[in-house]
């Protein structure tokens, strides 16, 4: 048995070495929360963290990760899915067919911890996640709302309120 430290909880998996991370929490673990897009570190959508770091799931065997180190999906990021970046995402409706989504989070949530207001082309150079229905533009005003910056045309301040009252 292999061990993992997943969202605070040490788990156990059988999973052979080389086996992906992403497919021992999916397939393993149950947390099906980090997709599967391309396989090969392209898209992004199997983003999730290790000890803060936003890392591709898809390409790194699990046998790298130690038992030491924290690794955080999707599940994980806050208790009740309200991190300011959860909230920001349903104010703004980010997701369309949503399935790109957990993987955009967690590489802004890795982001925010660097850069907690990020400029336009901070998020140009973190985000490079692809998402096939092309929700660029509300994810980058979704970053800016979680970080307390002014968005044009947008109530900030509410969203900002709701988020820290929440
Ligand atoms: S599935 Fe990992 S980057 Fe696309
Ligand atoms: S919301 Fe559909 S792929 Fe991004």
């Amino acid at each position: 048995m292999a061990r993992l430290n997943v969202n605070g909880v040490v788990r156990e998996h059988n999973a052979e070495p080389d086996t992906p991370l992403l497919w021992v929490l999916r397939e393993q673990l149950g947390l099906t929360g980090t997709k599967y897009g391309c396989g090969v570190a392209q898209c992004g959508s199997c983003t999730v963290h290790i000890d803060g770091v936003a890392v591709r799931s898809c390409v790194l065997p699990a046998s790298a990760v130690q038992p030491t180190q924290k690794v955080v999906t999707i599940e994980g990021l806050a208790p009740r899915g309200d991190h300011p970046l959860q909230k920001a995402w349903v104010a703004n409706d980010v997701p369309q067919c949503g399935y790109c989504q957990s993987g955009m989070i967690m590489a802004a949530a890795a982001l925010l911890r660097d850069k907690p207001r990020p400029t336009d082309a901070d998020i140009d150079a973190a985000i490079t996640n692809i998402c096939r229905c092309g929700t660029y533009s509300r994810v980058r005003t979704a970053i800016k709302q979680a970080s307390g910056q002014r968005v044009a045309g947008v109530d900030v301040v509410h969203i900002v309120k709701t988020v820290r009252e929440a």
